[in-house]
């Protein structure tokens, strides 16, 4: 018998469409993928090349279950170049991906009914991390705190353990104002509650817009803030499976106390090439954001150019949220059939909104190529003139 922990977790919607559409492609189908997040752009030669003399040396077997120390360096100069952080190698662990950084430090901090806040729309497996800790998601309207912060206020109850930050959004793109991220971090502190900050898009920002991280206002806000971040978008790494999480000691012992006991390291050679992308030239990352800058601007203004979608520009990550509820009704009751008919009839592969708790919303992402982009946006058009 599955456990009933088990039979809570829903599938992830993202990885379940784009397994459909993959195998729609695989069978011969012309279908164009707009659905998972995803850079296409191979992983940068010299990065590529750093794994292949991991293995050639033969450095090969178990590391230290929370990392090596080479790459606990380069994270902790990374955060210093971007956010002035300084940082112990002790408050630094090197993850599977941001997704067991998440996982590990829910595990860290909750007990059995504490409360994570978390904006809606938000990231398909934060309320399936924090569910499976035994935590219980308390969902924030991001667009009511952000025109006033102070009712950020009423979601917190003497169970609350933590406040979830996800700047750049995924699914919305939006960047939060650094005033308003300072008054919630501020809340966040006089109530004595952690910040977890999901910082892996923190490199796609664009229109002149810079990055803030909540830990960066204060030593107290330090102090109180688990940061999390991979290599995995900013280095189109996503296979390499390489995340990390900067924090308060007890809470990164805590967490590497659970690695030790779930996957220990990090594949090794993974690491040393994690090493290089954070220690050398990092062109590679611009090259991609400005390339991801011309793809955004031509998405924008395609979505903004059909009739009845309602869309905002977003200022970062690497995905549109647009609104296609007008075209809810009859034949189209909800995002789940509007994408279903879109993957049936023209052979596109975007998110339905309801997986990120925004039921009104489809995501599409611009990580995909700009032929792509451009097919797909002239079939969306097709499909949404025709409905
Ligand atoms: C907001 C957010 N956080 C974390 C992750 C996890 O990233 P990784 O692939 O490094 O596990 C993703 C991946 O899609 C994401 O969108």
């Amino acid at each position: 018998m599955i456990s009933e922990r088990a039979m809570k977790m829903g599938e992830s919607i993202t990885l379940s469409i784009t397994s459909t559409a993959k195998k729609m492609k695989k069978n011969g189908e012309d279908v164009v993928i707009m659905a998972s997040g995803e850079p296409d752009f191979d992983t940068p030669e010299h990065i590529k090349n750093a794994g292949i003399e991991a293995i050639k040396s033969g450095f090969t077997k178990y590391t230290a279950a929370s990392g090596i120390d080479e790459l606990k360096q380069a994270i902790i100069e990374k955060y210093k170049r971007d956010s002035n952080l300084v940082y112990e190698p002790s408050q630094v662990i090197v993850t599977v991906g941001g997704k067991q950084a998440l996982f590990n430090v829910f595990f860290s901090i909750l007990n059995d009914g504490d409360e994570v806040i978390v904006f809606r729309p938000y990231w398909v497996s934060y309320l399936e991390q924090i569910g499976l800790a035994g935590g219980v998601p308390v969902l924030a309207e991001l667009s009511d705190c952000v025109k006033d912060p102070e009712l950020i206020k009423k979601y917190i109850t003497p169970k609350t353990k933590a406040i979830l930050f996800n700047f750049p959004s995924n699914p919305s793109g939006y960047v939060i104002p650094e005033d308003i991220l300072k008054k919630f971090t501020e809340i966040a502190i006089s109530n004595d509650i952690y910040i977890v900050s999901d910082e892996v898009y923190e490199k796609f920002i664009y229109d002149g817009l810079t990055f803030k991280s909540p830990a960066s206002f204060s030593e107290k806000s330090k102090e109180k803030t688990i940061i999390i971040n991979a290599l995995s978008k900013t280095y189109s790494m996503t296979g390499w499976r390489v995340g990390y999480a900067l924090g308060p000691k007890d809470v990164i012992k805590a967490m590497g106390a659970i690695q030790g006991h779930q996957t220990s390291n990090v594949c090794s050679i993974a690491q040393k090439a994690g090493v290089v992308a954070l220690t050398a030239s990092q062109d590679c990352v611009k090259n991609m954001v400005d390339e991801f800058a011309k793809r955004r601007a031509y998405m924008f203004e395609r979505l903004s150019a059909i009739d009845k979608i309602k869309i905002e520009k977003p200022m970062g990550a690497f995905y549109m949220f647009p609104d296609v509820s007008a075209f809810y009704g009859d034949k189209i009751k909800n995002s789940a059939e509007f994408c279903t008919r879109l993957l049936n009839e023209e052979k596109v592969a975007i998110i339905p909104g309801s997986g990120f708790g925004e039921d009104k919303h489809v995501r599409l992402t611009y990580s995909a190529s700009m032929e792509d982009i451009k097919k797909g946006m002239d079939r969306l058009e097709h499909f949404c003139n025709n409905l």
